[in-house]
Formats: structure tokens, C-alpha cells, sequence
């Protein structure tokens, strides 16, 4: 059976891009069969990506304290037209933040409960410079949420 991995995400100046990348190379990796994977910008994803995801992955910087407005408006657009139409939706997240990255966090988990979607695993929250180490750790975030929906357990 096919399953659907929907990777969203926004970028200013291209930290969280590169978070996103290696976040969709550990979701293709070619030992996962059945799994599709499809990477959107928040602005470029709605409703109907939703519906179509068995698993969710989210990516976005801090901006105030908040995630940023792109993200929150894809949350916007997306919240009424599938209201009761996906049953608690596996997501994690991945920031991209300055110092901090708590806010985002915060403010993500909040509006997850209400769709419903459910944390599988801890945020991975880069401070500063993307590291080699952070991506690393994305691509494990792709695969774990790949192998967890191929294998039954989400
Ligand atoms: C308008 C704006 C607001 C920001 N606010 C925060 C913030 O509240 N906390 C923080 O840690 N970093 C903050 N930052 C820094 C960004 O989170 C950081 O540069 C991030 O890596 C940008 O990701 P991107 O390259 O994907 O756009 C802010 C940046 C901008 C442009």
C-alpha cells in the first residue's frame, strides 16, 4: 500500500530550505518502497496535500518569536477545509531559528492539536548556521516518518 509523506516548509534566506532537502533525502531513500514523498513550499500547499498525506513534516525559521507567516497562513487556508476529514495526521517539525526556536514550537504544537496531528518525535531545532550535524539529523527525520508509515506503526 502506498503512503503519502508531505514535507512543508518556508525559507527566507535558505536555512530551513536546506533543513527541507535533507529532510525529503532521508523520506526517498531508495530501501523505503511505497513510500511517496512531495516537498512544498507552505505557500504552494493546501487543502487537498493534506488530505493526500498519510505523514507530515514541517520546516520553518522563527521569525518573533512565531513561526513564520507563511506557515501560519498555510495553517490559515488549510484548517476548515479539512476539519474532520484526517484522523490524527503523524507531523513532526524542523526550525530553523536565529537563538531560539521555542516560539515556533510552542505556537505549531498549539494549532497541531486542533487538526488533529500527532508528534512522533521531538522538533529539531538548528540555532544559527545549518550544520552538517543538523542535516544529518533531518534526513534521520525523513527516514524514521518514511519507515514508521511503511511499517505500520503511524
Ligand atoms: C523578521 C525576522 C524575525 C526573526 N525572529 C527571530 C526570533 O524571534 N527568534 C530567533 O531565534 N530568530 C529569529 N530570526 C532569525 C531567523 O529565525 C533565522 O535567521 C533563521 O535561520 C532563518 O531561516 P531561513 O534561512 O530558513 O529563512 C528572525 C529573522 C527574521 C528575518
Amino acid at each position: 500500500m502506498q503512503r503519502n509523506l508531505l514535507i512543508v516548509y518556508h525559507s527566507q534566506s535558505g536555512r530551513t530550505e536546506s533543513m527541507a532537502h535533507a529532510v525529503h533525502e532521508g523520506a526517498s531513500d531508495p530501501l523505503l518502497e511505497g513510500i511517496e514523498p512531495r516537498m512544498l513550499r507552505a505557500s504552494a500547499a493546501g487543502p487537498d496535500d493534506l488530505l493526500w498525506a498519510h505523514g507530515l513534516l514541517i520546516g520553518t525559521p522563527e521569525n518573533f518569536g512565531y513561526m513564520s507567516g507563511a506557515m501560519k497562513d498555510f495553517f490559515d487556508r488549510t484548517f476548515y477545509p479539512v476539519e474532520g476529514r484526517i484522523q490524527s495526521l503523524p507531523y513532526a517539525m524542523f526550525i530553523s531559528a536565529g537563538n531560539d526556536g521555542t516560539g515556533a514550537v510552542r505556537a505549531i504544537r498549539r494549532i497541531a492539536n486542533g487538526y488533529p496531528l500527532q508528534e512522533i518525535q521531538e522538533p529539531i531545532i538548528a540555532r544559527g548556521d545549518v550544520t552538517p550535524e543538523v542535516l544529518e539529523r533531518c534526513r534521520e527525520l525523513g527516514m524514521t516518518l518514511a519507515a514508521g508509515l511503511e511499517a505500520g506503526i503511524y
